[in-house]
């Protein structure tokens, strides 16, 4: 018997998700969407051909419930759901942040509830998924999580408690580089070039080392090394990046962040 599979709240996230899951093979029919606007909803099933439903009707139907509304917006949703899942129902939360124990307190006592922390490259099928078991999930469980966030690109599981450095590392990841990016096109600027053409200069070259990191095998100091002839232009650049300390920059920019994500954690809002 085919297993069904509700995306509940399906923004950019869940519509990600969505259409990688078919793009994998998943079939339109077994898979059910809430949306909190009636014109998403029509949207997604003229789109995919998948079937909208109510909150409470999803939580009925499926065998597997994706939730993949803001965080803000759990605690209401939750509200409305737990009445209406079975326990033996795999209940996937999507929302940054959100604790497994979060889910466990409110839906029905061994409900199996596993966390994921994926990235905005999930757009592009590109996305590092970050998976954690809560109390009742098995591995079982943690393998049909893959499977799905495996249809966006990669997945890493996690003990939960190291949820909070992986947000600091692949969640907010992204914009760490989008940040580079920008800062060296201002550089290029400087050294006299268009805007235009400095943007697509590194953005190329971001793409090529990400590749080499990738596929080649080597360790990132080796790859640098090989770009790094004696008395040249690159030593004299990373001289500078030592000296302006962006190393310690970095790594002290990554604790910010997973201190920030384990407040939010603990329900620490400002
Ligand atoms: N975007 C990212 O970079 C990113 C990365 C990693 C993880 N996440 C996580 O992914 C989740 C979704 O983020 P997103 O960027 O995809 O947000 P989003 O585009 O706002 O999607 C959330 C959707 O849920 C709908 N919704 C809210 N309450 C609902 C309810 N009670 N019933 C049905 N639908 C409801 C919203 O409807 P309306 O359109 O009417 O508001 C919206 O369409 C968040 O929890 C976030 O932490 C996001």
């Amino acid at each position: 018997m085919s297993q069904k599979v509700a995306v509940l709240g399906t923004g950019k996230i869940g519509e990600a998700l969505l259409s990688g899951m078919i793009r994998a093979g998943w079939a339109p029919a077994d898979l059910l969407v809430t949306a909190r606007r009636p014109e998403r909803a029509e949207e997604l099933r003229a789109r995919y051909g998948v079937t909208p439903v109510g909150n409470t009707e999803a939580a009925k139907t499926a065998d597997t419930l994706i939730l993949t509304v803001k965080p803000q917006d759990m605690g209401t949703l939750l509200d409305e759901l737990a009445p209406h899942v079975p326990a033996d129902r795999l209940v996937i939360s999507g929302a940054a942040g959100i604790p497994t124990a979060f889910f466990e307190e409110r839906l029905a006592k061994g409900t199996p509830v596993v966390r994921v922390m994926t990235n905005t490259p999930a757009l592009v099928d590109e996305a590092m998924s970050v998976i954690s078991a809560g109390t009742h999930a098995t591995p079982d469980h943690l393998a049909t999580a893959e499977d799905i966030f495996g249809a966006v690109g990669k997945t890493l599981r996690v003990p939960e408690s190291q949820q909070d450095a992986c947000t600091a590392l692949s969640g907010s990841g992204p914009a760490y580089f989008f940040y580079l990016v920008e800062a060296m096109t201002d550089a290029g600027i400087l050294l006299g070039l268009p805007r235009d053409k400095a943007h697509d200069l590194i953005v190329q070259s971001a793409i090529g080392a990400a590749v080499m990191l990738r596929d080649s095998g080597e360790h990132p100091v080796k790859l640098r090394e090989n770009v790094t002839s004696p008395a040249g232009t690159t030593i004299n650049a990373i001289r500078e990046l030592e000296n302006h300390g962006v190393r310690a920059a970095l790594i002290a920019a990554l604790e910010a962040a997973r201190d920030r994500s384990r407040e939010l954690a603990s329900g620490k809002k400002d």
